[in-house]
């Protein structure tokens, strides 16, 4: 028989041991963002993603300016998912987000269609297999509004935003439908109000995101991602005001 301290100390610290077990349903999330521009760090939505997450919990931005779902793979980033994957999938609940368009779109870029969509399966099933969550992330749509339009961007990635929810149900994975949401926003928002999340001191680039366009969008992937999966709430810092605005269509 145990003394009685030391059968309360044992009990306390079996007490407050079983809580953290279940609090979380899985390990620590850990975040790598894979995609083109609209991802990476300058001029993506990737880094207002990742700084709110509260530690441990963390991310990587492996977004690559003008990467096409070919050119990811040849240039080595690919690689630098799967190692991050790797590593990291015993420890961590680990996501990858995939968003990529705005360059295999062009007809430059020697991706045909088909190859596109084909490419975004792979990745997921590949994220799959190394224990990983794929978040098929629709591309972030462009602020780009017909003269005497103000209301109606042109919805210029459509076919992308079917390739992502298509390679989804391939795989049976998440959609973070972000090109419908954001074609909603700006479109509610309106022209000039959209404008304002334009890259650059000149803001005429209407594809990136200028460092408040950043943390606006980040969140916007935040707040849905929060949708399709209600146990990450609590990873992230939240923004009342912020989210508030997104989803009812005011400029923020
Ligand atoms: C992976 O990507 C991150 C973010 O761009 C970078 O800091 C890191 O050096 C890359 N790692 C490798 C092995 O390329
Ligand atoms: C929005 O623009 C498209 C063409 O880009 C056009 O077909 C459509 O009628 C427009 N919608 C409205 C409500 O003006
Ligand atoms: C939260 O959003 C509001 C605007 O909606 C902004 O003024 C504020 O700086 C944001 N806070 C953080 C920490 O990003």
């Amino acid at each position: 028989m145990l003394p009685l301290w030391l059968r309360i100390v044992t009990g306390a610290a079996l007490a407050s041991a079983i809580p953290t077990v279940h609090h979380h349903k899985a390990k620590t999330p850990a975040f790598f963002l894979a995609g083109d521009s609209t991802t990476a760090v300058d001029g993506g939505w990737g880094d207002g993603f990742l700084a709110p997450l509260i530690s441990p919990a963390w991310g990587v931005n492996i977004g690559k300016s003008g990467a096409t779902t070919a050119s990811f793979v040849a240039g080595g980033y690919w690689s630098n998912v799967t190692t991050h994957l790797k590593e990291n999938a015993d420890k961590y609940d680990c996501y990858v987000t995939i968003s990529f368009g705005h360059n295999d779109q062009k007809s430059t870029s020697g991706v045909t269609f088909e190859q596109y969509q084909q490419n975004l399966i792979n990745f997921a099933k590949e994220v799959q297999s190394l224990g990983g969550t794929p978040l098929l992330t629709s591309s972030l749509t462009r602020r780009v509004f017909p003269s005497g339009q103000d209301h109606n961007a042109t919805d210029s990635l459509h076919d992308q935003r079917l390739a992502a929810i298509a390679a989804a149900e391939a795989t049976d994975s998440t959609v973070i439908d972000l090109n419908a949401a954001s074609l909603k926003y700006v479109n509610e928002i309106g022209k000039a109000a959209a404008q304002e999340y334009n890259y650059g001191d000149d803001k005429t680039d209407t594809t990136h995101l200028n460092p408040w366009g950043t943390v606006v969008f980040g969140r916007m992937v935040i707040d849905l991602l929060i949708r399709e999966k209600p146990s990450l709430e609590s990873w992230f810092t939240p923004n009342e005001t912020l989210s508030n605005a997104l989803w009812n269509g005011i400029p923020a």
